[in-house]
């Protein structure tokens, strides 16, 4: 079993990828899976640039992205993995341009525009998302709902676990953020955020086929 794990956020160090490597974690702990990690940072590539060659009706080019950058090999992973597992923190309200630009374009040569569109890829892996955030829980709620039902529909049966006041500084004196009831967010970081990446494990577990 194939695991692939996307990193849609820039430091490796932080919330998202710490949470999105306990969901592979647990994914790979089930026998029998193989798996990685892309960091979608460290790679040069753009957003879906609308030139609907995925569209064509011509086998060479149908539901296959005709850019070509670092991300071509990436998307080739993601059509043939049987486990997908996607982190993202929100930035402003959205996950980050580069989980969007990633989405943009695996999502898009997976449909078509016919009337009883079915999606196009060959296979139906188990999406499982992982979303880090400032913002308190039901904030997003209905945005990840969404998100998980366009890739229910496209890509494959879907569940998501987030984290919420997320801690962003070791120190927050040095910095402009008042706002934030800064031995509350330090708690929750040592006595939630744990629980979460558990979570986050079990999800990947459950997922890659695990009990
Ligand atoms: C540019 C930027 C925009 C952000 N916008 C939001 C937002 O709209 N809503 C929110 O809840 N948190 C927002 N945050 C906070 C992050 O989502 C949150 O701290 C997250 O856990 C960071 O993930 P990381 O620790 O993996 O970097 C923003 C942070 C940055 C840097």
């Amino acid at each position: 079993m194939n695991i692939l794990a996307i990193c849609g956020a820039a430091n490796k160090q932080r919330n998202t990828a710490a949470m999105l490597k306990s969901a592979f974690d647990g994914a790979m702990s089930v026998p029998g899976t193989v798996g990685e990690t892309v960091y979608l940072y460290d790679l040069n590539f753009k957003g879906c640039i609308g030139c609907h060659s995925c569209k064509l009706l011509d086998e060479s080019k149908f539901a296959r992205c005709a850019m070509k950058d670092e991300l071509t090999p990436v998307l080739e992973k993601a059509i043939d993995a049987d486990v997908i597992l996607i982190g993202s923190p929100m930035y402003f309200n959205d996950i980050t341009g580069e989980t969007r630009s990633f989405l943009e374009r695996f999502f898009f040569p997976g449909i078509t525009y016919n009337k009883d569109s079915v999606p196009t890829y060959p296979k139906r892996p188990k999406v499982g998302w992982v979303f880090t955030m400032n913002a308190p829980g039901e904030f997003y709620r209905d945005f990840f709902g969404g998100l998980v039902g366009t890739a229910n529909r496209i890509i494959g049966d879907s569940e998501y676990v987030m984290a919420y006041q997320t801690q962003q500084f070791e120190d927050y004196s040095k910095y402009a953020a008042m706002m934030f009831d800064v031995e509350a967010v330090k708690k929750r970081h040592i006595e939630q955020f744990p629980k979460d990446c558990e979570a986050a494990f079990e999800m990947g577990k459950r997922l890659a086929g695990g009990n």
